[in-house]
Formats: structure tokens, sequence, C-alpha cells
């Protein structure tokens, strides 16, 4: 079974038992659009109520996972004089029932890299590369990874990745935690699959509950990070440092943030 959202920026396959979320817009690096978002957000909702899923496999593409969400989309939303920058995929994969396997080749920057934070099973080519450039764009991190990156590493390594904004490698991701295991890039899809079809062969009940334990304690306070961010996220996607930023980027310069 395919399904797409009628661009075939996502593609959803459904394969043996595991439901397979591809972000295929390589023209531009897979970055997210809203369209892209909702999709991914209904086919984790359906994965969760469909009995013959045992798990979501969420990959990019052959050499980038993807380079976040859609910039242009940021530069939009921030002339918008509406409410709060509402993103559907935020609520959906922290709360997903059903395990996710994410597999990342090449880049994964901002989403790319805080969705890692919600999926159970991460594998990563040699090649990656990571990146969260929230304070770099003039905006703040979201998907509660100010609360989940520093439990994940600490205070100081997060503020170094959230504050400076520094990309890192495949290999310091996966000391981080961040990352089971890292494989040659020619290796990652057939070595991550195996993982993943090794998980979808054990009890489904039980890697359900388990789940959902190991997550339960923090539950509410990553809901509530994930709100209180956004509305800071709202205010800031208007604020002139982040225009400057979004300008910045349109015309392959680095920004001046000298007057704010
Ligand atoms: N939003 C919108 N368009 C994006 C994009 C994004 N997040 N990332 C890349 N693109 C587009 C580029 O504008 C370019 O489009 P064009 O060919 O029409 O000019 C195309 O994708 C290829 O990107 P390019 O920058 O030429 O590729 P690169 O290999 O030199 O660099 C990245 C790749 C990912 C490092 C770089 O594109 C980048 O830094 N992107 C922005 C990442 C970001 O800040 N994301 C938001 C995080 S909150």
């Amino acid at each position: 079974m395919t399904i797409n959202d009628g661009t075939d920026h996502v593609r959803i396959t459904h394969r043996e038992e595991i439901l397979h979320i591809q972000m295929n817009r390589p023209e531009k690096k897979n970055a997210l659009t809203r369209a892209m978002y909702q999709t991914m957000a209904d086919a984790i909702l359906g994965a969760d109520k469909e009995d013959a899923i045992r798990l979501v496999l969420l990959t990019g593409t052959a050499d980038c996972f993807t380079s976040g969400n859609d910039l242009a989309d940021f530069m939009s939303a921030g002339n918008d004089k509406g409410g709060q920058f509402h993103n559907p995929f935020l609520p959906v994969i922290s709360r997903a029932e059903k395990p996710i396997v994410a597999i990342v080749s090449g880049f994964a920057i901002g989403i790319g890299t805080t969705m890692l934070l919600h999926c159970d099973l991460v594998y990563a080519g040699a090649k990656a590369r990571f990146q969260l450039p929230f304070v770099n764009l003039g905006l703040c991190p979201e998907l509660a990874s100010t609360l989940l990156l520093p439990r994940l590493i600490g205070h100081q390594k997060a503020a170094e990745l959230l504050l400076l904004g520094e990309a890192f490698d495949a290999q310091t991701a996966r000391e981080f935690g961040l990352v089971n295991a890292v494989f040659p890039e020619e290796e990652l899809f057939d070595a991550a699959l195996r993982k993943a079809r090794q998980l979808a062969a054990q009890p489904p009940a039980s890697v359900r509950l388990t789940k959902t334990l190991m997550k339960r304690p923090i539950e509410a306070a990553v809901s509530k990070a994930i709100d209180e961010e956004r509305a800071y996220f709202t205010e800031l996607l208007k604020s002139p440092a982040a225009a400057e930023a979004f300008q910045a980027f349109v015309e392959r310069r680095k920004p001046d943030f000298s007057h704010f």
C-alpha cells in the first residue's frame, strides 16, 4: 500500500508490519512544509490505530534526512498577524504509541534533530550531520528539546548545541545517546531495517506498554514544554532578528544581528 499527500513530498508505504514514512522533497533537502507535517502526523496516528502495524520507520532520502522546517513557511508565518504557529506533528510524534525507528542519512537540521528525541531507535550514516540552529535563526528550540536535550546530555553540552547552534557528526550523536548506532552509508538502510524487523517481531502488547511506561514519567512535562516553546516561538517568528536570519538565508549571506 502506498499513500501520498498529493505532492509526493511524503511517501507512506505499508510493508509487512512496518509503516514507512519517507520525507521526499530532495530538491529542497526535504525541508518540511505544513502539508508534509500534516501527512506525517496523520500517518503516525493511523499507525497507532492499526493492529497490523507494529512500528513506524522514518527516513529521508539517500543523502538527506531533512533540513528542517521550510524557511519560506517560517517567513510567511512571521508575516502572518494570526494566532499561534501550530504544527500538528509535534504533539503527535511526542505521544506516538507505536515505536518509531529513524534512519538518518545526511543532514538532520532543526526539527530533523529534535524529532529524534522522540524516536525509539535511531540509526545514522557515518556522514550524517546534525544541527539545532534555532537561536541562529532568531528563534527558540521546539518539540520539547529545551527539556529533553539537557536531560539527555547535560546543561552545558545542550547549551553548546542550542545556543551556538554548532553542527555535530554521527559519532558525536552516538556518544550523546541520540543515535543508537552508526553505519557506513551503504550499509545503513539494511542494517537499520534488520533492527526494525527484530523489533516488529517482538510481542506487540509488551512493546507498546514498555514504551508507554518509559515515557509516562515525563509525559506531562513534555507536553507543557511543547506548548510553552510554541508560544515563544510564535512571537519570535515575527521578530526583526528572525526576519534578518530568513532574509540572509535567501540571500546566501551571514545574518547581521548587531542591531537587535
Ligand atoms: N527551507 C527551505 N528551503 C531549503 C531549506 C529549508 N530549511 N533547506 C534547504 N533549502 C533549499 C535551498 O534554498 C535550495 O533551494 P534552491 O535550489 O531553490 O536555491 C535547496 O534547498 C538546496 O539547498 P542548498 O542550501 O543549496 O544545499 P547545500 O547542500 O549547500 O546546504 C543545508 C544544505 C541543509 C546545509 C542548507 O540548505 C541549510 O542550511 N538549510 C537551512 C537549514 C535550516 O536552517 N533549517 C531550519 C532549522 S529550524
